[in-house]
């Protein structure tokens, strides 16, 4: 008899024991695979989150601020609605990660098993987060910012030249400083070569704030065909804004060709205001294909300097919330990869 009893009291205390264990969430094991899969990317060194999210005790000295913004959802910064498309390589928490950060700060941040703790993501973004590039395009020199807390707004054209043409596949940017640089708008420039001898003329940039004519600042980069009228412009081969990434599309989409010679033509180049003085040295990694773009990348603009006008006119007067309307009619079939939202003031 009491040999059974000591057996029953055993089992059951075994079983608590272990369903206990199984919902102690801890950094370890459960929390740091959410901050690195989805924080530590710009929660790091050099990066535009403003603080680190890479060890537990950066975690933990933020934790109560982590739970009320993944609470929110204003982090990670994802506006596209969940509702209605999901995007490749989106980032949103699913409640269940919500609910385990929340539950694991209200639980006083539990380390776990330390030495179990996963190994931080490795962020190859000095070279290259695709892979090995087959050329690569940068600023001739270092850019001299001024520590005068004022805003830059380059314009740079950068040359490149191969032995034929080809068919690149991605465009990749890889800033060199990431603390100022607010956003660049890179496009491809197709010179005729019976109209431009000459490639590597020009001044390599001019501040934007230097000319207000546009056709003079393209002459002093060395833009216009000999006989100054212009080349063919492909838009918007690559963007950045802090946080973006170029990314790879899968086979036949995306890509264009490439002629042997040619020029990345920056139309902006912003950075931000800085206190000190400073530099940058950004540049570009092309991927090359043998084969055709099936399905091109093409930007479409909609709104005030794009193809649809923006109704109500885009006035907001101070301390109102507004709602505004755009649209255009596609005529064929398309995918979007990537929205851009951009105001201009
Ligand atoms: C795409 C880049 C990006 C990602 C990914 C990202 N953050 Fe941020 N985060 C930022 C930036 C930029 C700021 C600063 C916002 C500001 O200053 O207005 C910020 C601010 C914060 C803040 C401070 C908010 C405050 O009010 O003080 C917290 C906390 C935070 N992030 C946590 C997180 C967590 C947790 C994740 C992942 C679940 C995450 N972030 C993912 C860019 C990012």
């Amino acid at each position: 008899m009491h040999y059974r009893i000591l057996i029953i009291i055993f089992i059951v205390l075994f079983i608590c024991g272990c369903t206990s264990e199984k919902h102690q969430i801890t950094f370890s094991e459960h929390i740091a695979p959410i901050i690195y899969k989805n924080c530590t990317s710009c929660h790091r060194d050099g990066e535009g989150g403003g603080f680190s999210l890479a060890t537990y005790n950066d975690v933990r000295k933020k934790a109560g601020t982590i739970a009320i913004v993944t609470q929110s959802r204003t982090m990670p910064p994802w506006p596209a609605d969940p509702t209605y498309r999901h995007f490749a390589d989106e980032k949103i928490l699913s409640d269940e990660e919500i609910e385990m950060i929340s539950a694991w700060v209200e639980n006083g941040c539990p380390i776990g098993d330390s030495l179990s703790i996963p190994a931080l993501p490795v962020f190859n973004d000095k070279t290259s987060q695709l892979g090995k590039p087959d050329l690569s395009v940068g600023f001739p020199s270092k850019y001299f910012i001024k520590g005068n807390n004022k805003d830059n707004f380059l314009v740079i054209k950068l040359p490149y030249e191969l032995l034929r043409d080809t068919f690149i596949k991605t465009i990749e940017f890889i800033p060199g400083n990431k603390k100022l640089l607010h956003h660049m708008n890179g496009n491809l420039v197709v010179f005729n070569p019976e109209k431009k001898k000459n490639i590597n003329t020009g001044e390599w940039y001019v501040n934007a704030e230097d000319s207000f004519d546009s056709h003079d600042m393209h002459a002093r980069i060395g833009l216009l065909h000999d006989d100054n009228s212009y080349p063919m412009l492909i838009p918007s081969v690559v963007n950045y804004l802090p946080g973006v990434y170029s990314d790879k599309y899968p086979d036949g989409i995306g890509g264009w060709r490439l002629t042997k010679k040619g020029v990345i033509y920056i139309n902006t180049m912003h950075y931000g205001p800085s206190p000190v003085d400073d530099y940058d040295s950004s540049y570009f990694n092309f991927f090359f294909t043998s084969t055709p773009p099936k399905r091109p990348l093409r930007e479409l603009i909609l709104g005030t300097i794009g193809v649809a006008p923006v109704v109500p006119e885009l006035v907001i007067p101070p301390n109102t919330v507004k709602t505004f309307y755009t649209e255009t009619v596609i005529n064929k079939d398309i995918s979007i990869t990537t929205i851009v939202p951009h105001t201009c003031i």
